[in-house]
């Protein structure tokens, strides 16, 4: 089965956030069930593009609106992660740095999708199915089936995978033009809310979509940003998988970007030593307990609420609670982490930016990670935390609600709390801190996490399942 994934993101290629890890694992954890998974993406100007060798495997010109473009289809040559790569490159248009936040944004990924249509057209490939992620792709299940040009493929089955309802990629019909040739009396199923809406379209052409939590399914009925009442009509469309994570990249065994690997057996030594590291890095007492946060710094990661939250716990806990925050994101709100610092320099450390490698210290080395999140539709950061030994603490929401199960309850292993409120917070930080104090309680939950399975080898055969269900429909 020949499967083409269209994302935006994929790890190590270009990453923003959970996409690209789950773009960058699922084809090959597909590819060694037997299945012949590739991706296609936009080309970014990045370091991975810089040092891994491609070739042109095809080049032509089309159309945007009026607008004559050339576009080149580069694959990786060696596969080197794990499947095959493609990049389309449009220059003046998807050959920049960035991944997202261009002002043409739109024209950037109506092209990437004219472009990937266009060449398996040219060139007579017949895919067997295609996984579309976000709304980036959105259009290609509406394209395939109502625009003459593509009529070829118009049988070809198509997934939508939600990672993130709240972004549509939504625009205004005095860009229709932008499409290519299509069948009028069909706009309809671009339309939501007398605007073109690429998710709202993927939706309704898909054949089936998919959200990456079973919660998250429920939840975009009624919290999408808009597309609640779409979510509820086409609910028997949808499945909620839960993500994986690479196993290959996230283990404490043989993760070579931590100071010092540790398994199940050598947990109480290892974190240790690795909270050790990450203590000096941010000037901080590694007898105390840590509480972290990874994420971009935004509404919906609850970052808004962390300077309040992290002010009221280190004042309720005096010089018995540190933090380490790893983010950027909102201004106003890394100015008041940084302010936090300034005010308590040996309680909290922020490091405003991206870094992967430190990342993977700071799962590595903290006791808790702390997640506040408004909306989540999976996280793949409580599940790096547990592989890591360290215990979330997540509101109870989304793909946090599916895979973490308070220490209260039976078989527990994480901290969870309702709101998404600083009252709540503080009050599942004095439940880490107790928690901390009783150390043969907290080893037996790390051990307890650490022998959990969120590997991709479970996910991705539900996603295959699902490609084989389509498969009478064929
Ligand atoms: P989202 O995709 O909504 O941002 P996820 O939990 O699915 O959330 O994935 C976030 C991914 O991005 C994880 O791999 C996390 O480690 C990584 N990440 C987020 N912010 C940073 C950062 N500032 N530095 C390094 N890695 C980060
Ligand atoms: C999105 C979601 C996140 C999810 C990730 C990968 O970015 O916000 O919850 O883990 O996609 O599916």
């Amino acid at each position: 089965m020949k499967v083409f994934h269209l994302s935006a993101e994929c790890y190590p290629v270009a990453k923003v956030g959970g996409l690209a890890d789950v773009v960058g694992a699922l084809p090959k954890y597909q590819n060694q069930m037997g299945l012949q998974a590739a991706v296609c993406m936009p080309y970014y100007e990045r370091k991975f593009v810089q040092e891994n060798e491609f070739e042109v495997v095809f080049e032509a010109s089309s159309l945007l609106g009026t607008q004559r473009f050339y576009f080149e289809i580069l694959k990786e040559k060696t596969n080197i992660l794990g499947f095959e790569l493609f990049l389309v490159k449009i220059p003046g248009l998807l050959d920049r740095e960035n991944v997202y936040s261009y002002p043409d944004e739109t024209e950037q990924f109506i092209a990437y999708q004219i472009a990937f249509l266009d060449w398996i057209n040219w060139s007579q490939q017949s895919p067997d199915l295609i996984h579309c992620h976000d709304h980036h792709s959105g259009l290609v299940p509406f394209l395939l089936e109502h625009s003459r040009l593509y009529h070829r493929l118009a049988q070809t089955p198509t997934i939508l995978t939600i990672h993130n309802g709240q972004y549509h990629g939504a625009f205004s019909w005095a860009k229709l033009g932008l499409l290519p040739e299509i069948d009028l009396s069909k706009t309809g199923l671009l339309d939501w809310n007398g605007g073109i809406n690429p998710l709202a379209s993927a939706v309704k052409c898909c054949w089936k979509y998919t959200t990456v939590s079973p919660t998250y399914l429920e939840e975009l009925t009624y919290q999408s940003n808009g597309l609640e009442y779409l979510f509820y009509l086409e609910r028997a469309k949808g499945t909620g998988i839960i993500n994986g994570i690479d196993t290959d990249i996230w283990n404490p065994k043989t993760d070579t970007m931590i100071p010092e690997n540790f398994a199940i057996r050598t947990l109480a030594a290892g974190k240790q030593k690795n909270k050790a590291a990450l203590c000096e890095k941010f000037n901080l007492s590694p007898d105390k307990p840590l509480i972290s946060f990874i994420g971009r710094l935004v509404v919906e990661k609850g970052a808004d609420l962390l300077p309040a939250a992290i002010r009221g716990s280190i004042l309720a806990h005096p010089g018995g609670v540190n933090f380490v925050i790893l983010g950027a994101g909102d201004v106003k709100t890394q100015d008041a982490l940084l302010a936090l610092h300034a005010e308590f320099p040996e309680q909290c450390n922020v490091f405003i930016g991206y870094d992967e490698v430190l990342a993977h210290l700071v799962y590595a080395g903290s006791d808790f990670l702390l997640m506040p999140s408004r909306v989540e539709p999976c996280g793949l950061n409580q599940l790096y935390a547990l592989r890591y030994g360290t215990v979330p603490i997540v509101r109870t929401t989304g793909g946090l609600k599916d895979t973490v199960i308070d220490f209260g309850d039976e078989g527990g292993y994480g901290i969870r709390f309702v709101q998404a409120s600083v009252a709540d917070i503080l009050h599942a930080v004095g439940r880490a801190v107790s928690l901390y104090e009783t150390t043969p309680h907290l080893q037996l939950l790390r051990k307890r996490m650490m022998a959990l399975d969120f590997s991709w080898d479970r996910s991705a055969k539900e996603y295959v399942n699902l490609y084989e269900s389509l498969k009478p429909i064929i």
